[in-house]
């Protein structure tokens, strides 16, 4: 897969270079480039923003630093390749999910446009529909400064997904969001801490009563933390065993 992200802060996306990802690019799993939109500037002051049309608080990226950049994007897509995914960070988007991150993860190139200030010019988001698929996505209800957070969430929950990043596929199935519901709670040595004792039936060795425990924990938890989530699972799918615990 290839990545490409654009903003004023590239230097804001250096932890993309360390674990998991970081090893992914090294090993030539994943692509990915970012680059610093105020080269894509023709003025001396290397403007990005101006003031918004209508009046208001606050600064707009202007369109053509944009144009630009996302020009020179599309232009290194992939011999063959679909059209690129233009995502656009904002508070205004769609929900990203598990869901959305396994989409994107069968994608041949991402591009990540990271706005500050109020925004980028609206205009932008329009023409971009000639080269990409445009999808302004969300990581949540909250505003954060800018689509640079945002991005080293959803790079890193997108990245993990490609083939060959984590090392023991298995461990993506069992995780919270793979199915639906949130996952199990997980212990490890010493079985006793601070008076505190591991639940009897995970050192039971029954492999089948451990799954079943899981299970359970699984309901209980989301219904607990998460009962949105668990409006929404489909839970005639399951054994019966394990509606019990609803
Ligand atoms: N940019 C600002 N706030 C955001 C949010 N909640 N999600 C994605 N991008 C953002």
């Amino acid at each position: 897969m290839r990545i490409d992200v654009v903003s004023i802060f590239p230097e804001y996306l250096a932890p993309l270079e360390l674990s998991l990802i970081g090893k992914a690019r090294q090993d030539g799993l994943l692509n990915l480039n970012v680059h610093d939109l105020r080269t894509f500037t023709t003025d001396r002051h290397r403007t990005v923003d101006d003031t918004p049309y209508g009046g208001g608080a606050g600064m707009v990226m202007k369109a053509e630093p944009w144009a630009q950049a996302l020009e020179s994007v599309a232009a290194a897509r992939p011999a063959g390749a679909a059209k690129p995914v233009l995502i656009v960070p904002s508070p205004a988007g769609e929900r990203f999910n598990q869901a959305l991150a396994y989409e994107l993860a069968g994608e041949e190139q991402l591009v990540f446009a990271c706005g500050r200030y109020e925004g980028i010019d609206e205009r932008v988001i329009e023409w971009a529909e000639e080269h990409f698929t445009v999808r302004p996505v969300s990581l949540g209800d909250y505003v954060l400064n800018g689509g640079e957070v945002a991005v080293l969430a959803m790079v890193e929950a997108i990245g993990r997904l490609l083939p060959g990043v984590v090392g023991n596929p298995e461990s993506l199935v069992e995780e919270s969001h793979s199915d639906g519901l949130l996952e199990y709670p997980v212990y490890t040595k010493p079985s006793v801490w601070r008076d505190r004792e591991v639940p009897a039936i995970l050192l039971s060795g029954n492999h089948g009563k451990i799954a079943q425990w899981r299970r359970h924990e699984q309901y209980r938890r989301t219904a607990e933390r998460r009962p949105d989530l668990l409006e929404a699972f489909d839970a005639g799918t399951l054994p019966r065993a394990d509606r019990t615990a609803l």
